[in-house]
């Protein structure tokens, strides 16, 4: 079946964070990682079948949906989990949170790997928690062409940042860094935190995101000592461009560590799905696999695009390797500007808003921008155009 991501759909004025935040008309948001696509039709449809019942009360979750998932599990990355080991959560910072708050007292150290995803920051904050900064490395591409860059884990720092810590928050694959991180990257990191007793909080909603040839490895799948000191963050949310329906999944083999964080779940009430989350979730990963792949198939497309554009008209900028996501995370340090002044007038001026990788902790005195990939071609392409004659205009002054 041919699926199309290439209809260009109106998403403004129809209370879309991604497209409706931005103050002005007419600019393209290419920013918080959402997809400018519909939903494959199985969920849409599925969808559609319970708006039909017109009864929207309170849901009890069947543990069908539940059991969907650990089918899901086996079949895309080889990881056998208990249904009796899987929470929910209304989101994975919600569940986030309230592993923080199950396992950290206020002022314990936690761990983050920047350039990472925001919302770390300021979840760990919000739990009164100290965040230390294990930052990763920037390193040429094996083999790579000029100017080709990726991401590795500073193992050295882990281990001296893990001495007095309690807690890792692992993103897995890695955003913004675009890293799928190996089994023996992640057994390092699992054995530096289990000599340390550092529990790790496995973030892997952007795992069924693969560009195709490359694997995901679940933390937690690397053997039982890494499942007992691990929970893992899933959710059908990023692949199946499914976030407003605020549904996802926390795995954790250990029934101490489980109990605590379905309490702290339930304290704040985190942990009730609402029905369309727990239906779209079960439809995408029973039915939808082969929509993931034609969409992988579009997004790695999309990657090479940016890369020739970069290539032939943005020869300033440099883009990171991209083993999972759609976030491109591009270098933009030689402009001269910071990281925010660049994205703001880009907005502004430009009309094309992306993400400053300055709330990403990237490094000091570096400029980069997070371009979210997942749109339409032409929109990528027109957006791409404008930012090349905003820079064009920048040198030029
Ligand atoms: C790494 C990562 N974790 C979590 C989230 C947000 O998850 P949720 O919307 O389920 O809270 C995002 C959203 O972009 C993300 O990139």
């Amino acid at each position: 079946m041919n699926y199309d991501f290439d209809t260009i759909i109106a998403r403004r004025g129809t209370d879309c964070e991604k497209w409706d935040l931005p103050a002005e008309d007419g600019v393209l948001p290419l920013w918080v990682a959402d997809m400018d696509f519909r939903a494959a039709p199985a969920i849409v449809d599925a969808l559609r079948r319970r708006v039909d019942e017109g009864v929207f009360g309170y849901a009890l979750p069947p543990s069908s949906w539940h059991e969907s998932l650990v089918r899901w599990l086996v079949r895309r990355h080889g990881w056998k989990v208990e249904p009796d080991s899987i929470l929910d959560a209304t989101g994975v910072i919600p569940a986030l949170a309230a592993t923080i708050r199950a396992i950290c007292e206020p002022g314990d150290k936690v761990i983050i790997q920047p350039p990472v995803y925001n919302c770390f920051y300021s979840i760990i904050h919000a739990q009164d928690c100290e965040i230390v900064e294990n930052r990763l490395r920037r390193i040429p591409v094996p083999d790579g062409a000029e100017g080709d860059f990726t991401y590795e884990i500073d193992l050295e720092d882990l281990e001296r940042k893990a001495a007095d810590a309690k807690l890792l928050v692992l993103s897995n694959p890695h955003n913004p860094a675009g890293r799928a991180w190996r089994a023996d990257e992640l057994r390092r990191v699992g054995d530096i935190c289990r000599r340390h007793g550092v529990f790790v909080a496995s973030d892997e909603i952007h795992a069924d995101l693969q560009i195709p040839g490359s694997r995901h490895v679940p933390f937690a799948s690397l053997g039982r000592d890494f499942a007992q000191n691990a929970a893992t963050f899933w959710s059908a949310s990023k692949a199946f461009n499914l976030a407003g329906l605020q549904c996802a999944a926390v795995i954790c083999a250990n029934d101490a560590l489980r109990a605590s964080i379905r309490h702290a779940l339930r304290a704040n009430r985190t942990g009730e799905l609402n029905p369309f989350g727990f239906i779209a979730s079960k439809v995408a990963w029973d039915e939808c696999a082969p929509w993931l792949d034609a969409l992988r198939a579009y997004l790695h497309d999309n990657d090479s695009a940016l890369r020739s554009f970069v290539r032939d008209r943005l020869s300033a900028l440099q883009v990171a390797r991209l083993e999972a996501t759609y976030l491109a995370w591009v270098d933009a340090t030689p402009l001269g500007v910071p990281s925010a002044e660049i994205a703001r007038r880009l907005e502004h001026e430009a009309k094309v808003k992306f993400s400053p990788g300055a709330i990403y902790g990237e490094e000091k005195g570096a400029a980069y921008l997070r371009i979210n990939l997942a749109c339409p071609r032409a929109t990528l392409l027109e957006a791409l155009g404008r930012t090349a004659r905003f820079i064009k205009g920048l040198k030029r002054k």
